[in-house]
Parts: C-alpha cells; structure tokens; sequence
C-alpha cells in the first residue's frame, strides 16, 4: 500500500527536531556560524545517543536567531508533513529557543509561526495547533516560566502545554507548579514520560501532572497495572516508533510494544517526534507499522480516529478531521 497521501494526524512533533538538516545549514551560513560539527558528511545530523542528540538539538536551534527563522523554519516543516498526508499537527513549541522565555519576546516569534501556520494552511490544507513545552533538564523554575509564556498565549491556537527533554532529570512533583498554571489557563496537558524512565515516570506523571495524554509512555508495557490503568482512564500514547528504535529504546520494530499496547486496550497514536534527526517520515511509519505488524487501513483509519478524538483543538476542527479521515477512500 502506498500510505503518501493517506490522511494521517501528528500529534507529537517537535518545532525545532523536524527543521530539514539543509535549511539549519544554510541559515548557519548566513549567520556566519559554525555547526559543522553536528553533522554527517552526507548532511544529515550527527550525534551518539540520546543525551548527545539533546546537545546536538540545542546547537542545531542556535541559529534560528529570530521569529523570521522561526516562520521559515514553520513553513519547511509543516510543507514536508503535508507531503506525507499530515493534515493535522500539533507542534511542541519551546520559548526556551524563542526568546529566552520573554513573554514579550515570545509573542513575536508566536506571530511569525502562527503567520506561516496560516499560509500552510492555505496552501497546502494542513491544520496545526502548538503546545508550548518546558524543557525537564532546564529545571523547574525555569519550566515556570515557560508556563507563564503559555499562561499569556493561551487561546485558539496555543491549546496545549507539555514537557520534553531529559526524562532522568529531576521528579516531574518539580513541574507541578507549572503544569497547575498551564491548566488554570485552560490549557490541555501532555508530557513526555516513559520513553527512557521507566512505567513508574509514567505513574509519577500521571499522578503529579495530571496529563490526559502521555509522550511516549512505551515503557508502560513491563507494568500490568499500568496498562490497565492507561485503559481505564483513556490516557491516550503519542507513540514515535521510529524514534524509539532509532535512539535504541528497543533494537527493532519487532520488538517494539505499540501493538501489544494497543491490543491490551491502550489508545496509541503514531507520531515522528524529530523526523529528520530519525531519520523517518509519517509517510515511513505507516509502512514500518504495516510490513511489521501488518496494520492495514482500517487499522491506521481507527488510530488516526483516536488522534482526532485526543487532539487538543476545538470541537468544529475535530469534526471536519474525523471526517476526512472517515471519508478517505483507499
Ligand atoms: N525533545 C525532542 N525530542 C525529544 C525526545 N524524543 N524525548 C525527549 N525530549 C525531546
Ligand atoms: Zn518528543
């Protein structure tokens, strides 16, 4: 099956981690910085393991110096997502990258995204709403600060609030006080847990944060009572497969747990989280999913249904989405 123009739902996209490696090249270029070091000779981005590619990361973000970086880095990646059939995305935005985390400073680079957010939708019919995320290895102090930046531009296109970086970083009761401002200016909530620190940061966050939606969560599998309780609540799993094995979470697909997370009941989404930095695409997800685990239309159909019942936008997006989805015919 050809999975390209099938309509799909990403729900877990790094702003900064999808930035196509040549555009961060050519703006190095012209800013007249030297990043040589984060890449391969073949051009793409470059790093050891996880914790390196959190440094790579950083460094790769270090020249979008500006909003209007940011809106061209917006209109790149959310071109390449709808060539692979994404008609929606929510993107974590980060105003550790955009400003230091001034909320002034902040509402400029979220004019220059929310501009090119526009034009995409336009030009190419894909939808996009941002969820700002604090970063875990930044602290707690800082992550409320980040949540003030949310606090301010809360609203129709800033929907949702969430935590990303380094999971052995701290205890999520540190970001309590943050996610409690994000949720008191109505934001929904989501948080990476359970990609490298085990089911207990996914208890831990569910508990502490009170986050309806989970990043990752896979480590949940080696705990029975957790999955029962993620069905249960309806807790709902942005899972990057790819990601996961190309960072060496598990060796290989196969040996990847969405589908028995899944089967047990769990409603698992499918995302890239940093597609170029994994080398993947949700158009490669799909064909990864189906060679491996033989997801065949009806099943992807019913994953992209659980996306559009768990993503965090209005109630008048959400039908024209699960319409879309319900109308593609294979
Ligand atoms: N930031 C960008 N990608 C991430 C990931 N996979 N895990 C944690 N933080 C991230
Ligand atoms: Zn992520």
């Amino acid at each position: 099956m050809n999975w390209q123009d099938f309509p799909k739902l990403e729900l877990h996209l790094h702003l900064e981690g999808a930035a196509p490696p040549a555009l961060i090249r050519q703006m190095a270029f012209e800013k007249k910085l030297d990043i040589s070091n984060i890449f391969t000779p073949d051009g793409g981005y470059d790093y050891r393991d996880f914790w390196h590619f959190l440094e790579v990361y950083e460094a790769a973000t270090s020249v979008l110096t500006g909003p209007e970086e940011f809106k061209r880095l917006t209109a790149a990646v959310l071109e390449e997502s709808a060539a692979h059939g994404v008609i929606y995305t929510e993107a974590f935005l980060s105003p550790d990258f955009c400003g230091g985390r001034d909320v002034g400073a902040w509402r400029e680079y979220l004019h220059a995204i929310r501009e090119a957010a526009d034009e995409a939708r336009a030009a190419h019919g894909i939808e996009m709403r941002g969820v700002i995320t604090a970063i875990r290895h930044f602290g707690g102090d800082l992550a409320r600060e980040t949540a003030l930046c949310a606090q301010e531009t809360a609203g129709d296109f800033i929907t949702g609030f969430g935590m990303g970086g380094d999971e052995k970083a701290g205890h999520p009761k540190d970001f309590a006080y943050a996610f409690d401002m994000a949720r008191e200016a109505g934001l929904r909530l989501t948080t990476h847990a359970g990609e490298w620190g085990g089911a207990d940061e996914v208890r831990a966050s569910l508990d502490t944060l009170k986050v309806e939606r989970i990043g990752h969560g896979v480590q949940s599998i080696d705990d029975a009572a957790l999955v029962e309780r993620l069905v249960r609540e309806g807790t709902v799993l942005e899972v990057c497969p790819g990601s996961n094995v190309f960072l060496g979470v598990y060796p290989d697909l196969t040996a990847h747990p969405i589908e028995r997370l899944r089967a047990a009941g769990v409603k698992v989404t499918v995302s890239t989280d940093d597609p170029p930095f994994f080398r993947t695409t949700m158009t490669k997800e799909y064909e990864d999913l189906e060679r491996v685990f033989g997801w065949d239309a009806a099943r992807f159909t019913e994953v992209n249904l659980v996306a559009a019942e768990a993503a965090f936008c209005d109630e008048e997006t959400r039908a024209a989405l699960r319409k879309t989805v319900e109308n593609f015919n294979v």
